[in-house]
């Protein structure tokens, strides 16, 4: 699939203001910085269409983009980062929570991970509690070009073995890098399997 026209559609932070559910939605998340909002741009062919920064907290509110008049992709903000004031963090809490409660057309939300670091306790906790209100997701490894192949391989690796501790099976993932347009087209294609089903 080729994303041929994304069309912005709505900022807010209340599930409930949410365009109509009548659509297929795919949402990505992950802590802030880890290059949601590039990887959307990136997905899209364009390089404005989500606000990208090096500041984490950057993505504030729930943006829904319409993809090709036929589904909605969702930029949602980051949990988790430090260096983000607490009670930023706990407002993006209550925003995510809703949104993931509320949107009943989310067909996979795709949670980010940087590929540079050892498996980070928060996102462990964030893929628990998905499990638990059993919402779909799909892993998604960032940032790619800042490692070896092989330095890659090993996280990825480590990354599984950790994962397996508690779950039955690795979950499906995807490698990427928005500055080399890595995993672009098997996200799209994943997707597109996804609507047709
Ligand atoms: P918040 O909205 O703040 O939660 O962050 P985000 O997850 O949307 O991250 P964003 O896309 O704004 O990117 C954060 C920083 O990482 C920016 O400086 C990006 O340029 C950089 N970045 C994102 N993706 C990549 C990538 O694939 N490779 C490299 N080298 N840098 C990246
Ligand atoms: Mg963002």
């Amino acid at each position: 699939m080729e994303i041929n026209e994304a069309r912005f559609v709505i900022s807010n932070s209340d599930a409930r203001r949410c365009p109509t559910p009548t659509l297929p939605e795919y949402a990505f998340i992950g802590r802030s910085n880890v290059g949601k909002s590039s990887l959307i741009n990136m997905l899209c062919n364009h390089s404005h269409l989500a606000k990208v920064s090096g500041t984490p907290g950057k993505t504030q509110l729930i943006n829904h983009f319409l993809i090709n008049k036929n589904w909605y992709l969702v930029d949602l903000p980051g949990y988790g980062y430090a260096k983000v004031g607490k009670r930023l963090k706990a407002t993006f809490t209550t925003i995510i929570n809703h949104y993931l409660t509320q949107r009943s057309n989310l067909q996979c939300l795709f949670i980010l991970i940087d590929s540079r670091l050892a498996p980070q306790k928060i996102d462990l906790e964030f893929m628990r509690e998905m499990g638990k209100k059993q919402i779909p997701f799909t892993l998604i490894f960032t940032k790619a070009d800042k490692l070896k192949p092989q330095a890659l391989q090993d996280n990825i690796k480590h990354y599984a073995d950790v994962m397996l501790q508690e779950w039955e099976e690795m979950p499906h993932f995807f490698i990427s890098s928005s500055s080399h347009k890595t995993g672009k087209e098997e996200i799209l294609q994943y997707i597109d399997e996804l609507n047709a089903n």
